[in-house]
C-alpha cells in the first residue's frame, strides 16, 4: 500500500512539473516583444519640406498634438507630412517647364483643363490643404468684425451659418469638401465640391473665392472617429481660426470689386 502511495506521489509530481513548463512555454509564445519597426515616432511639422519647386507647404502654427484630442496627433502628422506633402510635390513636378510653372495657384485652378486629372487632383489638393491647415487653431475663436456683420446679415445668425455648413458637410457623399465662399456678387454662400475640386475651378456649382473649407476625405478623420463623421465635423468647427477667415473674406471682397 505504502509503495502504491509513493508511486502516486512521484507520478503526480512529474505531471505537475510538465504542466508548469507547458504553461511557461505558452506564455512566452503568446506575448512577443514589440519589434523596432512597430514603434511609431512623431516628428515636427517644421522638419517637413516640399521638394524644390514652385510651391511650398504652409507652416503649421502648432505642433501635431496641438488639436488633440479633437484631432489626434497621428491623424495630424499623417495628414500634413504625408498627404499634403504628396499633393505639393506632385503639383510641383506636374507644372515643371509648363505654362503653369510661374502662375499663382489660383490662376492654375481657374485655367487648368479638367481632363488633366493629375494636375486637377494635385493643384486642388495643394490649394485645399493649404487653406485647411492655415485655418486650424488650438484656441477658441469666434467670428467678429466685418465677417461677423455679414454672417448676421446674410444668414440671419452665426448659428444659422453653422447649421448650414455642418448640414452640408454631413450630407456630402464620399470624398470632398464643404466651403464658405464669396460668390461673384460678393455674397457669402455655402457650397460643396467632390474629390479635390474647389469653387475656383470651371466646374464649380457656385463659383467663388473660398474663405473656409473642411476636408471630408476619410484620411482627415478615420483614425480618430471611424464612421462618426459628425463628431469630426464638430471637432473641426471648434478649431476654426475665424480671425483668418475674416482676413480671407476681406481679400475676397477686394477681388469682387475689381471684376
Ligand atoms: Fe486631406
Amino acid at each position: 500500500m505504502e509503495k502504491n502511495i509513493t508511486r502516486f506521489v512521484i507520478l503526480a509530481s512529474f505531471l505537475l512539473l510538465f504542466s508548469c513548463n507547458d504553461n511557461k512555454l505558452t506564455e512566452v509564445v503568446e506575448v512577443p516583444l514589440p519589434t523596432k519597426e512597430e514603434k511609431i515616432t512623431i516628428g515636427s511639422p517644421n522638419d517637413v519640406k516640399a521638394d524644390p519647386g514652385s510651391f511650398e507647404l504652409t507652416k503649421l502654427s502648432f505642433s501635431y498634438d496641438g488639436l488633440a484630442p479633437a484631432i489626434r496627433t497621428l491623424t495630424m502628422e499623417t495628414h500634413y507630412s504625408k498627404h499634403y506633402l504628396t499633393y505639393t510635390n506632385t503639383l510641383n513636378k506636374e507644372i515643371l517647364n509648363t505654362e503653369f510653372e510661374n502662375m499663382s495657384i489660383e490662376d492654375i485652378l481657374k485655367k487648368l483643363d479638367l481632363n488633366n486629372a493629375k494636375l486637377r487632383q494635385n493643384a486642388g489638393g495643394y490649394y485645399n490643404h493649404t487653406m485647411y491647415f492655415n485655418l486650424l487653431t488650438p484656441k477658441e475663436i469666434t467670428p467678429k468684425d466685418t465677417l461677423a456683420g455679414s454672417i448676421n446679415k446674410e444668414f440671419g445668425s452665426f448659428s444659422n451659418l453653422t447649421n448650414q455648413f455642418k448640414g452640408q458637410a454631413t450630407k456630402q457623399f464620399g470624398s470632398g469638401w464643404v466651403w464658405l465662399v464669396v460668390d461673384r456678387y460678393g455674397k457669402l454662400q455655402v457650397t460643396t465640391t467632390d474629390n479635390q475640386d474647389n469653387p475656383l475651378m470651371k466646374n464649380a456649382l457656385i463659383p467663388g473665392t473660398p474663405i473656409l473649407g473642411i476636408d471630408l476625405w476619410e484620411h482627415a478623420y478615420y483614425l480618430d472617429y471611424q464612421n462618426r463623421k459628425g463628431s469630426y465635423i464638430d471637432a473641426f468647427y471648434q478649431h476654426i481660426n475665424w480671425e483668418k477667415v475674416n482676413e480671407n473674406y476681406i481679400e475676397a471682397l477686394k477681388k469682387v470689386k475689381k471684376v
